[in-house]
């Protein structure tokens, strides 16, 4: 059901809403979270991006990767999610954000709230290696690296799953736009 306060693009009533994407590092979160906020932003939404790469160098640079230090991570990540989402802003969090129970929390926090599981094969992204992380892991230079030598816990209720070692970047993008078009988060 589209309420009466949803989202004519650039209406001052625009309910915002935060998508979440979750998967192991080299899935795709940024990679899809670039080309799905300039669609948005195309549409007229307000859109922000957060991403882990870019938020660990500017907002969380003193936290690290043990359990403790992901959590932080994540809550502070959902201090301003919940923010930007109260002001109407669409709200693409990219975090490998490893464990259910934070999602959940970053979930309850934010309320408006959908969780796309970006999936992929560990071999695969192992394979990608873009960043050449997996190797230097592999070799034990980085410890509690996701999937390696730290657990990623799969979702279990997430609203969306798209699989990057099987479909295109355009089709995920049209499939996370699809969802947020059927379920009244955007026209
Ligand atoms: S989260 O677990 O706290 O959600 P976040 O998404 O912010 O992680 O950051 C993950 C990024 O940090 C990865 O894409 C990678 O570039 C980098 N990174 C560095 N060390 C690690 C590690 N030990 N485990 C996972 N990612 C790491």
């Amino acid at each position: 059901m589209v309420s009466d306060k949803t989202l004519s693009p650039g209406n001052n009533h625009q309910e915002g809403v935060a998508v979440w994407l979750t998967g192991l590092s080299g899935a795709g979160k940024t990679t899809i979270s670039i080309p799905l906020c300039e669609r948005l932003e195309s549409m007229g939404y307000r859109v922000q991006r957060l991403d882990g790469d870019v938020v660990r160098e500017k907002l969380t640079p003193d936290l690290g990767f043990t359990k403790e230090d992901r959590d932080k991570n994540i809550e502070r990540v959902t201090f301003i999610a919940e923010r930007l989402v109260r002001h109407g802003v669409i709200t693409v969090c990219a975090f490998i954000s490893p464990y259910r129970a934070e999602r959940q929390y970053a979930r309850g926090e934010i309320g408006r709230f959908v969780e796309v599981f970006v999936k992929c094969p560990l071999e695969v992204c192992e394979e990608r290696d873009v960043k050449g992380l997996y190797a230097k892991a592999r070799a034990g230079e980085i410890k509690n690296f996701t999937g390696i030598s730290d657990p990623y816990e799969e979702p279990e209720n997430a609203e969306m799953t798209v699989d990057t070692s099987q479909s295109t970047l355009e089709a995920e993008v049209d499939a996370i736009i699809g969802y947020l078009r059927e379920n009244g988060y955007i026209i």
